[in-house]
């Protein structure tokens, strides 16, 4: 595991562009895996920029999102298609027909899981999967308690999800209490996963993802088993660690 530590969220945001930068450049028709959050909207705003000033292209990649509310048409203002097409999709020159969120909508949920999973290996899976991590420890919408085996499925939202959500829905009979996500398992058979977090309120679960025995109550554990795990923390989301990490070895710090 490649653990990075970095002075700031901008620093954190400028090392996570330079690694997604590199996957498209080295392999133009790479298959992505992209987060929704507040977390990666730095590297998504620096992609735009490769995009607008480096030439960076899209054209060739494929893109597969982490999740979405079930209910929620894509242009719902709080889905999250509609937040990757504003904060990047209509920005670069993706294909359309090469991006993919799961489908809030879809008439039957099971199907589509089963067809996202068989989109994602058709694809050629996943080369690198960009991740943002729960204060409690989750990863995508597997929340503490999710199977690390998990696949592609329906899952009931936490009750504090659902209420935190409520403040951005006018009509509250629109507030999600489901959502579509890969599941632990399919995560983790992406090639590479690159997990970003920032800020003091991802300290404690950092260091149980990384410092802590593995475990289904802390989802993002799962990076211990992964082959090519790339973390980017910056100070604050490292500052729970016990061990100073660099480059893949832990020393304890003195
Ligand atoms: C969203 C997702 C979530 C977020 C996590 C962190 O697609 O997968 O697991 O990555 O909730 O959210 P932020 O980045 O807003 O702190």
């Amino acid at each position: 595991m490649l653990v990075e530590v970095v002075d700031d969220y901008e620093a954190m945001s400028d090392r996570a562009t330079e690694v997604v930068t590199e996957q498209i450049r080295k392999k133009p028709d790479s298959v992505i895996g992209f987060a929704t959050g507040g977390t990666p909207k730095g590297l998504y705003n620096r992609l735009i920029d490769a995009h607008e000033n480096r030439g960076l292209d899209f054209s060739k990649v494929t893109t597969f999102n982490l999740d979405e509310y079930v209910g929620l048409p894509p242009e719902h203002e709080q889905s999250y298609a509609h937040y990757m097409w504003s904060n990047l999709f209509d920005h670069v020159n993706v294909n359309p027909g090469r991006v993919h969120i799961p489908q809030g909508m879809a008439n039957d949920i099971d199907e589509h899981c089963q067809w996202y999973e068989r989109r994602i290996e058709e694809a050629g899976g996943i080369d690198l999967q960009i991740l943002g991590i729960g204060a409690n420890g989750h990863i995508a919408f597997n929340e503490p308690g999710s199977s690390l085996g998990s696949r592609t499925r329906i899952k009931t939202l936490t009750t504090k999800t659902v209420e935190d959500n409520a403040r951005f829905f006018d009509d509250p009979e629109m507030v999600p209490e489901y959502a579509i996500t890969m599941g632990v398992g399919t995560i983790m058979e992406a090639k590479t996963v690159l997990l970003l977090a920032s800020g003091e309120r991802k300290a404690q679960a950092m260091k149980k993802a990384l410092e802590e025995p593995l475990t289904a109550m802390v989802p993002a554990s799962m990076v211990q088993m992964h082959r090519s795990a790339h973390v980017i923390v910056d100070d604050e989301a490292a500052s729970q660690f016990d061990y100073r990490h660099h480059h893949g070895i832990a020393e304890p710090k003195d």
